[in-house]
C-alpha cells in the first residue's frame, strides 16, 4: 500500500542521514535531489542543521523545502565540488543506472549529480528493476524542438508522448518514452543527447549511483554496484 511505501521512504531517508553524518563538516555543502523520497530526507536532515554549511537544490521545490527548515541554499556556481549528492530514482538497475525525471527535475538533477563525488540513491524496493524502461523515460526538450525530437524517437522505435501542461524549472517541455525496455542504457543516453533540441534525458547511466539505500520490508539494504 502507499502507506507501507511511505514508511519505506522514511526509513531510507533516515538511513541516508546516518550515511552522510560522518562526512559533514562546517563547510560542507550537500547536493539534494527532488521527489517524495527526498522530501522525507529533507525532513530528516533538519536534525543536522548547523552541522554543515548548507545545500545545493536540484529543483525550485527542493529549494523551497530546504529553506523552510532553515537550511541555507547555495548557487551551484558558488559551491564548487560537492562531496555527496542524495537523490531518489524512478527506476534503478543492477549496475545502478537509473531512470529519473518522473517529477520533471532531471536536468538540474543531472547537473548537481555531475558536481558530486558520491551519488547516494535512496529508494523503496519497488524501484529496483532487472532492466530499465518499465517507467517512461523523460526527455527535456527546448519547446520549439518538441515535434522534431518526437519524430527522431519514433525512428528509433520509441513511442513518445508529450507531457501536457508541464513546464520544467528551466522553461522547457518534457517528452516521455513509453513501453520500451532498454538494452544499453549508456548508448541510449548518448544517442538521445545527440538530437538537436534535447536538453537532457532521464537516463543516469554514464553517471549512475555509487551507493543504493533500498527500503524493503526486511529493512534498509545498503548496496554497492
Ligand atoms: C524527479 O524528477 C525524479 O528524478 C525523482 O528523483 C524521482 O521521480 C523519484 O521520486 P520519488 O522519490 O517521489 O519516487
Amino acid at each position: 500500500t502507499s502507506q507501507d511505501q511511505s514508511k519505506l521512504k522514511q526509513a531510507v531517508a533516515q538511513a541516508a542521514v546516518e550515511e552522510i553524518r560522518s562526512d559533514l563538516a562546517r563547510d560542507t555543502i550537500l547536493g539534494v535531489g527532488s521527489g517524495s523520497t527526498v522530501n522525507c530526507f529533507i525532513e530528516a536532515l533538519a536534525a543536522l542543521r548547523g552541522d554543515f554549511a548548507g545545500a545545493v537544490a536540484s529543483s525550485t521545490e527542493t529549494e523551497r523545502r530546504l529553506k523552510a527548515i532553515g537550511i541555507e541554499v547555495f548557487d551551484l556556481n558558488q559551491a564548487g565540488t560537492l562531496s555527496v549528492y542524495v537523490d531518489g530514482a524512478d527506476e534503478i538497475d543492477g549496475d545502478f543506472a537509473m531512470i529519473k525525471g518522473g517529477g520533471a527535475a532531471l536536468t538540474r538533477e543531472k547537473i548537481v549529480a555531475a558536481c558530486a563525488r558520491r551519488f547516494v540513491c535512496i529508494a523503496d524496493g519497488s524501484k529496483h528493476v532487472r532492466q530499465l524502461g518499465g517507467f517512461p523515460l523523460p526527455i527535456e526538450v527546448i519547446p520549439m524542438a518538441r515535434s522534431h525530437v518526437a519524430r527522431e524517437m519514433v525512428k528509433l522505435g520509441f513511442s513518445p508522448v508529450y507531457r501536457q501542461g508541464v513546464v520544467t524549472d528551466n522553461g522547457n517541455q518534457i517528452i516521455d518514452l513509453y513501453d520500451q525496455l532498454i538494452d544499453d542504457a549508456r548508448d541510449l543516453e548518448t544517442r538521445i543527447n545527440q538530437i538537436a533540441g534535447v536538453v537532457s534525458n532521464g537516463l543516469f547511466a554514464h553517471r549512475g549511483a555509487d551507493l543504493l539505500l533500498l527500503g524493503t520490508a526486511e529493512g534498509v539494504q545498503r548496496l554497492t554496484p
